[in-house]
């Protein structure tokens, strides 16, 4: 019998990430994401996730320096986004301009994990600066060069305000949340990236194809969904209402369930925190608030956890961060597993091919079709 969604399925040896479901805990390459979240940085992270352990910080100062020189984007790719439909999705320009992108680097076709990774850090400097200045462009605002003295979420922060220096507690939330989503063993966009390194296909993309599958309200694309929710409720007074309604109608509630956490998610449990200290913060905590009863009534009602997208569209709307930013933002982050997975992938490969179970009709013979 055939499992639908390969659920359960083990399908790839990998020593990136481990997501224990029953005890709700995640790791990366051995350490424990609260771990990470309180004590490290993004950019710390993309070397664990790359190279398998912590670097020294030479090691460290050298991928920094790597992440901040490669910013910039290539002018054609610039001029190409503005003459997109001012209406695209930052997802759609996303996976247009990355895949645009290899066309622009002469490295594009070469193989061995040295290359790959010159273009992981490439790919992984080049996505905020896309995802920055499509909001820019679609605003009719002049884009602004990256900085390249400051963090990936720092410079992300500045360029997205068009140049205002971000305050540090913006930068280090974000910073938090990006260390939060940067990978999560075979889910979809992993998964689909993988399946497209294991054909030696080039790493752009297989980067493309993963963008297309974030992208997806059931992946990546239900943080938006989540804000739309709690925009569309309004008030706490407004949450109890409002999900009996969602319960009559069978609606799913984005932001909850998970394929492989049956207990909390320990990202939700991160962002929930962050959600609430930035709440108290700003003196508002009326979003946090929401959120907490929403996720008190699907818990009661629908035995459901929140997931990592639930408690990120808070604090992304905290920020101050457009609402259709919050899946660009999760693939600015994921950018960093995904090329994890597909240097994994191209150092011990074998194609990817399943087997479908055919269900379909055999041995009728042709009819032509004036017979039909
Ligand atoms: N709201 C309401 N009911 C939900 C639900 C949700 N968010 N998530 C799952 N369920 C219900 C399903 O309707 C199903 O009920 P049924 O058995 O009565 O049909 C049951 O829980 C199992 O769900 P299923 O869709 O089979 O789980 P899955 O493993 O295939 O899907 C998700 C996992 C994440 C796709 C699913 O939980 C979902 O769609 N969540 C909302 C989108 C989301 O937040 N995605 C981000 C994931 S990080």
């Amino acid at each position: 019998m055939v499992k639908a969604g390969l659920e359960d399925i083990v399908a790839a040896s990998s020593s990136i990430c481990d997501v224990n479901g029953t005890e709700g805990r995640l790791i990366y390459c051995g350490y424990d994401i609260s771990d990470l979240a309180d004590n490290s940085t993004f950019e710390e992270v993309v070397y664990l996730l790359w190279y398998g352990r912590l670097p020294t910080k030479t090691e460290l100062e050298t991928l920094t320096k790597g992440l901040q020189a490669n910013r910039r984007i290539p002018e054609d790719v610039v001029k190409a986004m503005k003459a997109y439909p001012k209406d695209a999705l930052p997802m759609e320009v996303l996976r247009t301009a990355v895949s645009m992108l290899s066309m622009y680097d002469k490295e594009a076709e070469d193989k061995g994990r040295e290359p790959n990774v010159r273009k992981a850090i490439r790919l992984t400097a080049q996505i905020p600066t896309i995802v920055a200045y499509w909001d820019l462009i679609r605003n009719g605002k002049e884009v602004v060069a990256p900085k390249e003295d400051c963090s990936l979420s720092h410079n992300f922060l500045y360029m997205l305000s068009g140049g205002k220096e971000p305050d540090a507690v913006a930068v280090r939330s974000l910073d938090i949340a990006l260390i939060l989503h940067a990978d999560h063993e075979l889910n979809a966009s992993t998964f689909a990236a993988r399946v497209a390194a294991a054909t030696e296909t080039d790493i752009y993309s297989a980067i493309t194809a993963a963008i297309g599958t974030l992208k997806g309200p059931l992946h990546g694309g239900a943080n938006q969904e989540v804000i739309k929710m709690l925009l569309e409720i309004g008030s706490l007074a407004n949450v109890e209402p409002h999900l009996e309604k969602m319960f009559a109608e069978h609606k799913k509630v984005m932001g909850f369930g998970h394929r492989v956490y049956k207990t909390t998610d320990p990202r939700a449990a991160n962002l929930r925190r962050m959600s609430e200290a930035l709440g108290k913060q700003m003196g508002d905590t009326k979003w946090f608030d929401m959120s907490a009863k929403i996720e008190e009534i699907v818990k009661a009602d629908k035995g459901l956890n929140a997931n990592v997208d639930f408690y990120s569209a808070s604090v992304y709307y905290m920020l101050g961060i457009p609402t259709d930013l919050y899946t660009p933002i999760f693939a600015i982050s994921r950018m960093s597993g995904w090329a994890a997975h597909v240097l994994e992938q191209y150092a011990n490969n074998r194609l990817i091919r399943p087997r479908a179970d055919y269900t379909g009709e055999r041995n009728l013979k042709y009819v032509a079709i004036d017979k039909r």
